[in-house]
């Protein structure tokens, strides 16, 4: 085992991020723009954005949340619906606001009403999307009440991803915040046009950590975390240099109460600590020197995108960081992800 105490990397990207709106959205902005140096960010707003102008607004409204020091660019997103406008979605794209649709099966989870009941309806958006060369990213579960939720990710692959990848060749898709093996699996039997995004916390926790002891509201999110098998098989995906996989934290901050709940919500809260989370995960593999691929190379390479010229220096301490339990705005506050073990890297 290499012993690392400092690395350095280029300037981290989130290819998959929860803002939100309103006072959630300034609490949270600052703990994203603080690390990354981009982000595509989740349309899952109440109401969702739809269309162009939608996305335009909330970019705006992004734009104000982030402190003048943090340099750091929302990469905006459209959520696809059965009613969705393929002319303003090329005329979104085409003009550089609009770098992904987000596909969520109706259902499937938080805000996801207005999403896609039947696939065939929106091929012909799909075909757009394939002939522009927008991907689509893609909730990767799906919603049958008679599909046991830990086979709904193998399930959404079988019956609908590949049929969508067999009709519409060039589609480039990207399956989000991927939690099975079989996922893994299915992004590396493709020869192009297919990647995924990987979480931090998938990486780190399985359903144990969830259920065993009591019940762990804060490691709930969707898609549910599965058997180790599955996490290791993720981990092994992350660490492999293997350019199809790349860093999405789906940071989804709820607010606390609306987790501890009967009826919790589903997320977990992983912005501000993330970097130091996976620097443990990567060193734990000796695999420190592919760090750098997840999180800063090969998610800029999918969507074309520059590779950021700043750099990030992360230095492991004797002591562990001191994150906060909570972040706090008035009236409510958002759990931090605890990964169960101590955090001693850091971004210096
Ligand atoms: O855990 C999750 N939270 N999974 C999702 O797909 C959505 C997200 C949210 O928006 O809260
Ligand atoms: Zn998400």
């Amino acid at each position: 085992m290499t012993n690392h105490t400092a690395i350095t990397i280029r300037r981290p990207d989130d290819y998959h991020l929860h803002l939100r709106d309103g006072e959630m959205l300034k609490l949270v902005t600052p703990d994203s723009s603080r690390d990354f140096a981009r982000a595509i960010i989740m349309p899952n707003l109440v109401p969702p954005v739809t269309t162009t102008a939608l996305a335009e607004a909330y970019k705006a409204r992004i734009e104000e949340a982030i402190p003048t020091e943090h340099d750091f660019r929302p990469l905006m997103t459209l959520y696809l619906t059965e009613s969705t406008d393929a002319d303003d979605l090329e005329l979104g794209a085409k003009s550089g606001l609009i770098s992904a649709v987000k596909l969520y099966p109706a259902g499937a989870t938080t805000n996801s009403d207005s999403g896609v009941k039947s696939i065939e309806r929106v091929y012909p958006v799909l075909e757009r999307m394939a002939e522009i060369g927008l991907p689509l990213c893609v909730h990767g579960e799906v919603t049958d009440a008679d599909i046991d939720i830990f086979d709904r990710e193998a399930v959404f692959i079988e019956r609908v991803l590949d049929p969508i990848r067999q009709a519409i060749p060039g589609l480039r898709v990207v399956m989000e915040h991927i939690t099975t093996k079989d996922g893994v699996d299915y992004v590396r039997s493709a020869e192009k046009d297919l990647a995924a995004t990987l979480t931090t916390h998938h990486l780190i926790i399985n359903r144990n950590h969830i259920l065993v002891g009591g019940i762990k509201p804060h490691y709930y999110c969707l898609p549910v975390a599965k058997r180790e098998v599955h996490r290791l098989a993720l981990v092994e995906a992350a660490t492999s240099a293997d350019p199809r996989f790349f860093l999405g934290t789906d940071s989804a901050p709820h607010a606390t109460d609306t987790k501890e709940n009967a009826c919790g919500c589903a997320g977990c809260y992983t912005s501000i600590n993330t970097l130091s989370c996976l620097a443990q995960v990567f060193e734990d593999q000796d695999a420190l020197d592919k760090l750098e691929l997840f999180t800063s190379v090969n998610g800029a390479n999918f969507y074309g995108l520059p590779l950021t010229e700043a750099r990030t220096r992360l230095v492991k301490q004797d002591s562990p960081v001191n994150y906060p339990q909570t972040v706090d705005s008035s009236g409510f506050n958002v759990t931090v992800f605890d990964p169960g073990f101590p955090l001693y890297w850091k971004v210096a």
